[in-house]
């Protein structure tokens, strides 16, 4: 075991686990089992999500296309806003008489929402048709909490206050064959006033740098070309590690891997982005010139009560920088409305700053209560009707600049990455800029997962039309 920020990295319990799902695998390969997970929230969560579809189906489960069909239903949860909880309330409810007439189906729930003690304490009073528990620590256990279901017959719940180790090297199993995202460390120690993740992802942790660059060559090999970097607060990347190394650092050893060609990290905190970063993106042929910056709030005074330790100026300064260095680069955000306190005024600095950083895309989310964070506590608490209309304006705003930043991509030529087939139109495609621009042109599915020269002759508010030249 080699032990990262107090917190062990174990490749024997990684075989036990392996050993379990073996076990399972004789035990149930007549069955002929399927599984239907629902992911909320995140990336993270989606990627966690590719670790319980890789160890189902080690043990010899297969997807199943609809929910209800499924001999296994998985909720991944996500406890960032309320109405995503509310959604698996509903879910949960509505699968109770589902099960009745299928008593053999089984339910597990797990993410962040099952990190919250009140949520146990509801699912133990009134959904006691579920039949497995867990939470963000140790989702790699589903093997072994799935065979301890098998043999006791009673819901399993097993939930971990804190990360006790960091298990490496379990199956996954990913959306694209050509992109995969990497965890480069969990948790999160910044406890802005109005988020849950620090209580239900727990503190900070890094993943040793050899094993995300392990992971990454794996991946290399099995036909990536594109990873995503994922943490909560990237640039805090490497703290506590036996031999501290930056965020910096570890993209210039990432960089050097032969084969990938495109690097993506997500989601860096405004308060830490450091010049080096900013240095080796500038300089790199592989690290993608997108930078998600969540700014949350554009008014400081906000930004003091949401503990987000920068303000409106050096943040605006922070871009400065980084598009003086990079002209081309993409910015994209999150913005929170109607966070306690906010007046009219608050929401016209955010807007401001909507307009001078030019966003590509914003992720906007109307302020959820969370119990147990400070904000929680705190008084006036804007009315809705009031958030709705400030919610409105943002939107306006993000339609103006966004349409803009795609306008001025007309005319030009990019590298595109193929993805997938066009939702609406089966002889197109769409893909991704290096700017993560998502781009439609005509193709079938043979350029999936390739590299083409695409021309742009279009442009609308969220998407460029071109074509292959
Ligand atoms: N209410 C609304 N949005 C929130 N976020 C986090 N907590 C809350 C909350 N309580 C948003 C932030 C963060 C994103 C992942 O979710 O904008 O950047
Ligand atoms: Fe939540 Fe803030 Fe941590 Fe992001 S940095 S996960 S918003 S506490």
């Amino acid at each position: 075991m080699k032990r990262i920020n107090s917190v062990a990295v174990s490749h024997e319990e990684a075989t036990r686990q392996k050993a379990i799902i073996k076990r399972l695998k004789h035990r149930l390969e007549e069955k002929q089992l399927t599984y239907y997970i629902t992911t909320f929230g995140c990336q993270m969560n989606a990627h966690d999500s590719e670790m319980i579809k890789g160890i189902l189906e080690d043990i010899g489960y297969r997807e199943a296309s609809q929910e209800l069909e499924a001999d296994f239903v998985i909720y991944n949860t996500c406890a960032v806003r309320e109405n995503a909880e509310q959604r698996v309330y509903g879910r949960i409810g509505h699968l109770k008489s589902i099960k009745r007439k299928k008593p053999d189906m089984m339910i597990a729930l797990c993410g962040c929402m099952m990190q919250q003690p009140t949520v146990i304490q509801e699912l133990k009073k009134k959904h006691k048709h579920i039949d497995l528990v867990f939470g963000t620590h140790n989702l790699y256990k589903l093997a072994e909490l799935l065979e301890t279901r098998l043999d006791s017959g009673s819901t399993v719940y097993d939930i971990w206050e804190a990360h006790k180790e960091i298990v490496e090297d379990l199956p996954s199993i990913r959306k694209h064959k050509f992109k995969a995202s990497v965890n480069i460390m969990y948790g999160c120690n910044n406890f802005c006033t109005y988020c849950i993740v620090p209580y239900v992802r727990g503190r900070e942790r890094s993943r040793h740098p050899e094993d995300i660059l392990k992971e990454v060559r794996d991946l290399v090999v099995d036909g990536v070309v594109e990873i995503v970097l994922l943490g909560q607060n990237v640039n805090s990347y490497g703290t506590g590690l036996d031999m501290p190394m930056t965020f910096a650092e570890l993209i210039q050893e990432v960089e050097k891997i032969d084969g990938l060609r495109r690097i993506r990290f997500m989601t860096p905190h405004p308060k830490d982005l450091s010049d080096d970063l900013i240095e080796v993106m500038a300089d790199s042929q592989k690290i993608c010139h997108h930078v998600h910056l969540p700014i949350q709030s554009g008014s400081s005074r906000l930004l003091k009560a949401m503990n987000r330790h920068y303000t409106k100026e050096s943040y605006l300064d922070l871009v400065k920088r980084i598009k003086a260095r990079i002209p081309e680069v993409a910015i994209t955000t999150d913005i929170i409305i109607g966070f306690p306190t906010e007046t009219e005024a608050d929401n016209d600095d955010t807007i401001d700053v909507i307009h001078q950083v030019e966003y590509n895309t914003a992720y906007t989310f109307i302020y959820s209560k969370r119990t147990g964070t400070p904000a929680a506590n705190m008084e006036d608490q804007v009315p809705e009707a009031i958030v709705k209309e400030r919610f409105n304006k943002i939107l306006e705003a993000m339609d103006i600049v966004s349409l803009k930043n795609s306008e001025k991509h007309v005319g030009n030529t990019y590298e595109l990455l193929v993805e997938e087939v066009n939702h609406k139109k089966a002889d197109w495609v769409s893909g991704r800029l290096k700017d993560n621009h998502l781009v439609h042109i005509q193709g079938d599915e043979s350029l999936i997962g390739t590299f083409v020269n695409v021309k742009i002759t279009g442009s609308k508010t969220y998407y460029l039309v071109g074509e292959i030249i």
